[in-house]
């Protein structure tokens, strides 16, 4: 379809529907009090609109629910199985292929053999699971960002790509670790589901041909990247989103995918490789902790979903509205004044918390600040991406904050309309109003990792 009205009407018509309940300003108070602060201890029946993540929380197709009622649930060579396989192999041209419970199961069967104490794993940016698999190891995991990318009102098309020059350079100055693997994650979820180019993705795999090093693509949101190269890269507008997913797939050793995401599935991973003896490893750790190599972890039915989601997540009119719809929350909100991270990237819309609220100092942390007042205003989830989440101390309890406060509102799959996003809107206008009038958070409970999941925090 041509694109030539302002609006940007969902290319899909709803046909059952789940309610959800406005809750009084009274009764979110006093839910985010007994959740500690903390968006991820409240019950979903209190959030009105769920911007938490994008990862397992969207809307399927009628043709992945019939495919569900027609899955075969057998526990070895299942039809829904050999189909999920076909189409991951056409997909990715890759021989090799373990379905996963989730993205995190396949790193941590990959990492787990790839890794240990002596290993280091380069990246543009490793995602949480990520780094925590492979720390888990004892291995080091660096990221490999250029440091212009991190300027956040900057129009560069491509932010999310590895910076070529620091990764030679610890290719080649790697004195007493192995390079165990080139982990390049698209599209780049930490920096602001940024995409990474074609280009990028060509380079790198130049560079670890050169110094033998394996190239593995973590490609949860490889659609969403394949769209930001049909539109931004010279040489790819004639070319489908399906066919540049296909080209960058090629380049790499090995393929991670989160199904969770572009898998447009509730629960789903995959893992990928062009190694048959590495496969082999990776079939042993499959059978003994996710399931047999056939369904490793999931349903039938499950994968007959991933197989028709993987297929429909490239049409056109879904990717355009998807990017568009993304866009058109992160549009509005940089022309009401409120610090987005430029350009908007595929998933989600990145607030800059720090200078939306330049009084709150950033060891009370103003990305909660703004979490939880979304939340109080008007009933909307997302999660702070700054120094609760990343922050570490020093030998004097004192706070290394991160590199940047950030607040993600992540836009589930096909789930919520535009008068939903006008929604969230209308509540930063409040948020504008009341930015000066507002107090930080002090954490009062924390886990040893992983702390954002269940730290408590107190209002100041
Ligand atoms: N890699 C990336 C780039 C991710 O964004 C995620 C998950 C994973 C791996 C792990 O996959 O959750 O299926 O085990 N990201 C989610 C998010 C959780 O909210 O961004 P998983």
């Amino acid at each position: 379809m041509e694109y030539i009205f302002k609006t940007l009407a969902e290319p899909f018509r709803i046909k059952m529907v789940e309610p959800i309940k406005g809750t009084t300003l009274a009764h979110r108070k006093e839910a985010l009090h007994i959740a500690g602060n903390n968006p991820f201890l409240l019950d979903s029946k209190d959030v009105y609109i769920d911007l938490l993540t994008d990862s397992g929380t969207g809307a399927m197709s009628q043709k992945q629910w019939a495919g569900m009622i027609m899955a075969d649930e057998s526990y070895a060579g299942a039809r829904s199985w050999l189909k999920l396989e076909q189409v991951v192999k056409d997909l990715t041209g890759m021989p090799y292929v373990l379905p996963t419970h989730q993205g995190r199961a396949a790193e941590r069967i990959l990492y787990g053999i790839l890794g240990g104490p002596d290993k280091v794993f380069l990246s543009n940016t490793h995602f949480d699971t990520t780094r925590a698999n492979i720390e888990y190891t004892g291995a080091t995991a660096l990221d490999l960002m250029p440091d212009d990318l991190t300027e956040q009102t900057l129009f560069i098309p491509f932010k999310g790509n590895m910076d070529l020059r620091k990764l030679e350079y610890q290719l080649a100055n790697q004195a007493n670790k192995q390079v165990a693997a080139v982990i390049l994650t698209v599209t780049n979820n930490s920096s602001g589901g940024q995409p990474v180019s074609m280009e990028n993705a060509k380079a790198v795999r130049v560079l670890c041909n050169r110094f033998g090093v394996m190239m593995v693509l973590d490609g949860c949101r490889i659609a969403e990247n394949a769209y930001f190269i049909h539109h931004r890269e010279e040489g790819y507008q004639h070319k489908s989103y399906r066919d540049i997913a296909h080209e960058m797939l090629s380049l790499a050793d090995a393929f991670i995918m989160s199904a969770k995401k572009d898998g447009m599935v509730n629960m789903g991973g995959l893992l990928c490789m062009k190694d048959q003896e590495l496969s082999l490893k990776c079939i042993n750790q499959l059978i003994i902790s996710e399931g047999f190599t056939t369904y490793g972890g999931l349903s039938g039915r499950d994968m007959e979903a991933m197989a028709i989601g993987l297929q429909e997540v490239f049409d056109e009119d879904y990717l355009h509205y998807r990017i568009r719809s993304t866009a058109y929350l992160g549009e509005k909100l940089k022309e009401m004044g409120v610090p987005v991270v430029w350009p908007i990237g595929g998933h989600a819309v990145y607030i800059d918390a720090a200078r939306l609220f330049p009084n709150i100092p950033i060891d009370e942390y103003p990305g909660q600040v703004l979490v939880c007042e979304l939340y109080k205003i008007g009933g909307i989830r997302c999660v702070e991406v700054g120094s609760m989440m990343f922050g570490k101390y020093d030998t004097n309890g004192q706070l290394i904050p991160a590199a940047q406060e950030l607040v993600r509102l992540a836009i589930p799959r096909r789930v919520y309309t535009q008068s939903h996003i006008d929604f969230v809107l209308e509540a930063f206008d409040y948020i504008l109003k009341m930015r000066d009038n507002t107090s930080g958070y002090q954490i009062v409970y924390e886990p040893p990792f992983l702390r954002h999941f269940t730290t408590r925090l107190k209002k100041l």
